[in-house]
């Protein structure tokens, strides 16, 4: 038996800034966002959204009738969750309709939750042959205004439905991974807002990345040569190019010319959207499905997890015979092309609004929204979701 991806699902919100007009507000030249940083636009979610309904749609693009007879596991992977005790996967169970018999958890630790979360969904697939595990990575980036990490924020969501004989792409062994208590990127439960040591953020994410490739090679006997693409965690575009920097040297000119053209396509969504946190990486291995079509069945891809705090992991999977019919290509495109502009002004009026903490009512104007799930309201302390 084989178990991998079955399906990804993607979403994101209908607004966004573009990284040309943050720079102008905040007196940088462009060019350090749009090269220096690697960034286009950054998504922006209005009170209508939040993780769940971000993840809610993801989903709700891939989850067919048989899909919801067999997920009996949904995995939350999120570090801007919305309750401290009750799962975001529960909200997301419910408003997919998926069966009554079915574990719902959250998952945390930071932008490495999704990774977790899949590998987690494979020994339950190992156990429960033909049982099938929702995995959700969604978040919502926020650096806050005016701050060095601005220009790295944004919001989405990837579903990704694992099982086994999965189309789009097996999971291989072995998966290799890293610890160590660092101080790079936290947010303590009373801020709404990150906290992060740039520098020292990006340079923990290449060693752990130098770490854990070291061993993956000399557990695998695999070297970079044997890799199609390698996909990274991309908090900004910029920061997955310097890590395959480190190791292009150990190919020949034609692995590194392959491996930069596909780093081109894996991260043209992420520049477009901005940080995701945890649906990241999987957002960059979309983004390289989706566009690149020199890729074919039998191809490896390598994967880079990398969540602050710190753990790392770095593993691999084989694309699957007819992987392309499986996807959304046409959707997501049609998404992100139908995105609205926000101006700088808007978009920090958007950042200032904040639901009510005190338990009164309010009603969001849902009409503003097209995204078929919503928030719609708040009452008493619950959040109420529309789905339509
Ligand atoms: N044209 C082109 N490039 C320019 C430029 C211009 N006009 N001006 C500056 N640049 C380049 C700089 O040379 C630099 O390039 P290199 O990194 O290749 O040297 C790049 O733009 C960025 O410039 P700075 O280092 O001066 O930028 P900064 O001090 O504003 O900080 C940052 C950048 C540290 C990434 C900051 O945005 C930040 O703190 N971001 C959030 C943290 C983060 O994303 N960390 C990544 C690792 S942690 C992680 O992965 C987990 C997670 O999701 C958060």
């Amino acid at each position: 038996m084989t178990i991998g991806i079955d399906k990804i699902g993607f979403y994101t919100p209908h607004l966004y800034v573009d990284m040309n007009d943050l720079a102008e507000a905040r007196d940088v030249d462009p060019g350090k966002f749009t090269i220096g940083i690697g960034q286009e636009k950054m998504a922006v979610a209005p009170l209508t959204q939040d993780p769940v309904t971000l993840a809610a749609n993801a989903a709700w693009e891939i989850i067919d009738d048989q899909d919801r007879d067999a997920i009996d596991f949904v995995i939350f992977a999120t570090e801007s969750g919305i309750d401290h005790s009750k799962s975001a996967a529960i909200y997301v169970h419910q408003l997919l309709g998926l069966k009554s018999g079915a574990r719902c958890i959250e998952v945390k630790q930071a932008c490495y939750g999704a990774t977790a979360a899949i590998q987690m969904a494979k020994g339950h697939v190992a156990l429960h042959p033909e049982s099938k595990v929702l995995v959700l990575g969604s978040d919502i980036a926020r650096y806050g205004l005016n701050t060095g990490g601005e220009v790295t924020q944004g919001a989405g969501a990837v579903a990704l439905l694992i099982g086994q004989d999965p189309r789009i792409m097996t999971l291989e062994e072995p998966s290799v991974y890293a610890t160590e208590d660092i101080m790079d990127f936290w947010r303590p439960v009373y801020s709404e807002m990150a906290f992060v040591d740039g520098k020292f953020s990006n340079e923990q994410y290449l060693a752990f990345f130098n770490r854990v490739w070291e061993q993956y090679k000399s557990e695998s006997g695999l070297a970079l040569k044997d890799f199609a693409a390698i996909c990274f965690h991309l908090p900004y575009t910029k920061m997955g190019l310097k890590a395959l920097r480190t190791i292009l040297d150990e190919g020949d000119e034609a692995v590194q010319e392959r491996l930069k053209a596909n780093f081109q396509m894996s991260q043209h969504y992420n520049r477009n959207v901005g940080n995701i946190y945890t649906g990241s990486l999987y957002l960059s291995l979309l983004s390289l499905l989706e566009l690149q079509d020199e890729l074919k069945a039998g191809d490896r891809i390598g994967l880079y997890s990398y969540g602050s705090g710190a753990v790392g992991e770095f593993f691999s999977g084989i694309l699957q015979p007819d992987y392309k019919q499986h996807l959304h290509v046409q959707d997501h495109k049609a998404m992100l092309n139908s995105r609205e502009a926000l101006t700088v002004a808007e978009y920090e009026d958007i950042f200032k609004s904040t639901l009510p903490t005190d338990g009164t009512t309010v009603e969001l104007d849902v009409e503003q929204d097209p995204a078929p799930i919503v928030l719609a309201s708040l009452a008493d302390h619950k959040r109420q979701y529309l789905s339509r």
